[in-house]
């Protein structure tokens, strides 16, 4: 973390350096103003695919004033590091996942609730529903940072280094990584394993070493970021739909023009639509390299007894936070209408 912020504060350097001596954001006679977005995943990831459509898409229309600067694989730090780094307008936007939001803004709890959305279909239609996602997207406007669009990071599943999981009794006494949001520790400390909150980046390291028996994910974690090298059991419990957010500086997006502004807009579903398209793409892929190359078994519990454990979450979270109720209420309305495809 620390090179990362040496690396990041290089960066800026370069930029106030390039700044001060052209009076632009590029240096030379590049009269452009930069603007830095940061995430945690590889260059081959659905998200870095996407923010690259949005420089491209950004550079197409207002080339001649902005130059997009993608910062992939925590080049910038954790995403902990890199909500800060947006909040205060030292980068301009960065991708994080909802659980890290929750410690932001308590209103981010919802989407982080253990077994919310009843399917994939229910998930997205909330998601792209602005009743439900706006008063959460906008509520952390004081604190300098708003959310711009999500992103889909499919369902998250326990995996294990050597236990298989096939009912919640078999997590008993597992050191499992959850990210660092008190809604995952709790649901962990439920399913009955230890809960090992860290940063994405340290999990390989943890999981070779053996400080943690296993952690929670999509499919993408096994192969992109190699965690099926040392995990042989993805167990579908289905516990949660989290997606990722991409949030913005507040000041950078209040100060852009109109026109600017609705150029920047269609930006950000062009980031969701090709996100999604991809990640639909890239999960069959993973799937199929974690079976055939790095010799995972997928295994597909009865999810009940997971759910019937984490359901008491819901009404603690609902009395804890009462506006969030109606919008709790709409998303169950979505379920019934999408229910599970097990039903
Ligand atoms: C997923 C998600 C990331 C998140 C990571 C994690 O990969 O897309 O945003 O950081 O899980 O578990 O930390």
């Amino acid at each position: 973390m620390k090179r990362c912020l040496r690396l990041l504060a290089g960066i800026l350097c370069m930029g106030t350096l390039a700044a001060s001596l052209s009076g632009c954001g590029a240096g030379g006679n590049d009269h452009r103003q930069i603007i830095r977005i940061g995430h945690n995943q590889a260059t081959d990831h659905p998200t870095n695919i996407a923010l690259m459509a949005f420089e491209e898409y950004i550079e197409s229309k207002l080339g001649d004033k902005y130059n997009v600067e993608v910062y992939p694989s925590e080049l910038l730090g954790s995403q902990t590091d890199m909500v800060q780094l947006t909040q205060t307008g030292a980068i301009d936007f960065c991708v994080a996942s909802n659980s890290i939001l929750e410690t932001f803004s308590e209103n981010y709890t919802l989407f982080n609730l253990p077994y919310l959305f009843a399917s994939a279909d229910a998930y997205h239609m909330s998601m792209d529903d602005p009743a439900i996602v706006d008063p959460i997207f906008e509520s952390t406007k004081q604190a300098g940072f708003e959310a711009v669009t999500w992103i889909d990071a499919g369902t998250r599943n326990f995996y294990t280094v050597s236990t298989p999981i096939e009912s919640p009794a078999d997590l008993k006494g597992l050191k499992i990584r959850v990210q660092q949001s008190p809604t995952n520790v709790e649901m962990m400390s439920l399913l009955g394993g230890s809960a090992t909150p860290m940063g994405f980046g340290e999990v390989y390291t943890a999981l070779q070493s053996k400080v943690i028996d296993g952690a929670e994910n999509n499919e993408m974690a096994l192969t992109s970021n190699g965690h099926g090298d040392v995990c042989k059991y993805y167990s579908y419990d289905m516990h949660q739909m989290i997606p990722d957010i991409l949030i913005g500086n507040c000041a950078f997006l209040d100060e852009l023009p109109e026109d600017e502004r609705s150029i920047f807009e269609e930006g950000f579903r062009l980031v969701n639509t090709v996100e999604r398209e991809e990640w639909v793409k890239a999960v069959e892929a993973a799937k199929d390299k974690a079976a055939n190359e790095q010799g995972v078994t997928f295994l597909y519990p009865d999810t009940k007894p997971f759910q019937e454990i984490c359901e008491s979450m819901h009404a603690a979270m609902l009395e804890q936070y009462q506006d969030l109720s109606p919008i709790y209420s709409k998303i169950q309305e979505y379920n019934t209408q999408y229910p599970s495809e097990a039903e």
